[in-house]
């Protein structure tokens, strides 16, 4: 039985703390959020204890594992805390939204044995994981292409926007960790273009909301990325991968396969999923079972440290290509 803190008890964090106090093998004992409210609600809602110091539930000797789904810029503290109490990490991306200051926390967590595993959930979705095993079974041959549309369907808070790092670091960091999963390879060159087609008051902030991202491994393997920050039709997430011996294509999902015909329209379609916390729900719990299960297990944690740092560094070179103009080499 791992017996686990949730920190942070806002979008990402209600989520977490539901699967926590839901799987098996785990118990949710608290939920840290420095706004009363939140904790508290959270707490009540899933029976378990609140409290508003994150830095104080790590120091408790009744907590085996820690999940921070807290802003970006407190992630670091966070870990390199729990890790230093012998806790195992289930963290949110991005690491940080520094390479130096991740870089640094990764040797941290290195010389001092930690587990810690990066939450890049869609690699826990069924039909990713589907895509996984054909591909490794041999489904498409050699992979040669993939292709990623990742749309959101609308802006986040603008003060949301502000800590985020910018569109690169916070939302295309998800494809390049599943580029990365699904070419087997790692990409050694970056071309991005990046443009304000929703909101051009994003230029206050240097940040983007309409990008397209093509990467190259040493190899040759190409992948194409393309993310809106607004899709008026829903939230649009599929994936293509094609190879010597054929090709997978993963369509949205909606609520449920009806298809209705009428004098009007014909094969009209339900809308798609609303937005990531309902389109993930299978990932978010897949995600924590399988940290559960490797701490259980003393297997390998599934995702790490360094998977963090490349797709955050990967991100990082989305950014400089956008603003020079230029291919850059990883
Ligand atoms: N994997 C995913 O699909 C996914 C989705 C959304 C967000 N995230 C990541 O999760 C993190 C949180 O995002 P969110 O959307 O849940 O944000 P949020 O704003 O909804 O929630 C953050 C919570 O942290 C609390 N908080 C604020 N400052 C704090 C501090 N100094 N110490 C501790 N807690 C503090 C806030 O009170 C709030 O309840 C971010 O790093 C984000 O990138 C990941």
């Amino acid at each position: 039985m791992i017996r686990i803190a949730v920190l942070g008890a806002g979008r990402i964090g209600r989520i977490h703390a539901g699967n926590a106090a839901a799987i098996p093998n785990a118990k949710l004992v608290v939920v840290a959020d420095p706004v009363p409210a939140a904790a508290n609600a959270l707490a009540e809602r899933l029976g378990c204890e609140a409290s508003t110091d994150c830095m104080a539930v790590l120091q408790r000797s009744d907590i085996d594992a820690v999940v921070i789904g807290t802003p970006t810029d407190t992630h670091i503290a966070f870990m390199l805390e729990a890790v230093a109490r012998g806790k195992a990490v289930l963290c949110e991306k991005p690491i940080d939204l520094d390479m130096e200051k991740s870089l640094a926390a990764a040797r941290e967590v290195e010389r001092r044995n930690g587990r810690v595993m990066l939450a890049f959930n869609r690699r826990f979705d069924p039909t990713s994981q589907a895509f996984r095993q054909a591909i490794d079974a041999g489904d498409v041959g050699e992979v040669r292409q993939v292709i990623i549309s990742s749309r959101d369907p609308g802006m986040p808070p603008r003060d949301y926007v502000e800590h985020s790092g910018g569109i690169f670091r916070d939302m295309v960091i998800h494809d390049l960790d599943m580029a990365r999963w699904l070419l087997g390879e790692e990409p050694v060159e970056v071309m991005a273009m990046a443009s304000r087609l929703v909101d051009s008051s994003l230029s206050e902030l240097g940040d983007f909301d309409t990008v397209m991202v093509q990467l190259r491994t040493a190899s040759g393997k190409q992948c194409h990325i393309n993310c809106c920050r607004e899709a008026v039709y829903g939230y649009d997430q599929r994936m293509e991968v094609s190879g010597s011996k054929g090709m997978l294509l993963q369509e949205n999902l909606r609520p449920s396969t009806i298809r209705r015909w009428s004098k009007e329209a014909t094969d009209v379609r339900e809308p798609l999923l609303n937005f990531f916390l309902e389109r993930y729900v299978d990932a978010y719990r897949n995600e924590l079972q399988a940290f559960v299960d490797a701490l259980n297990n003393g297997t390998p944690l599934p995702t790490s440290v360094d998977d963090g740092l490349k797709a955050l560094r990967l991100a990082e070179c989305a950014l400089e290509s956008a603003r020079s103009g230029k291919a850059i080499t990883v």
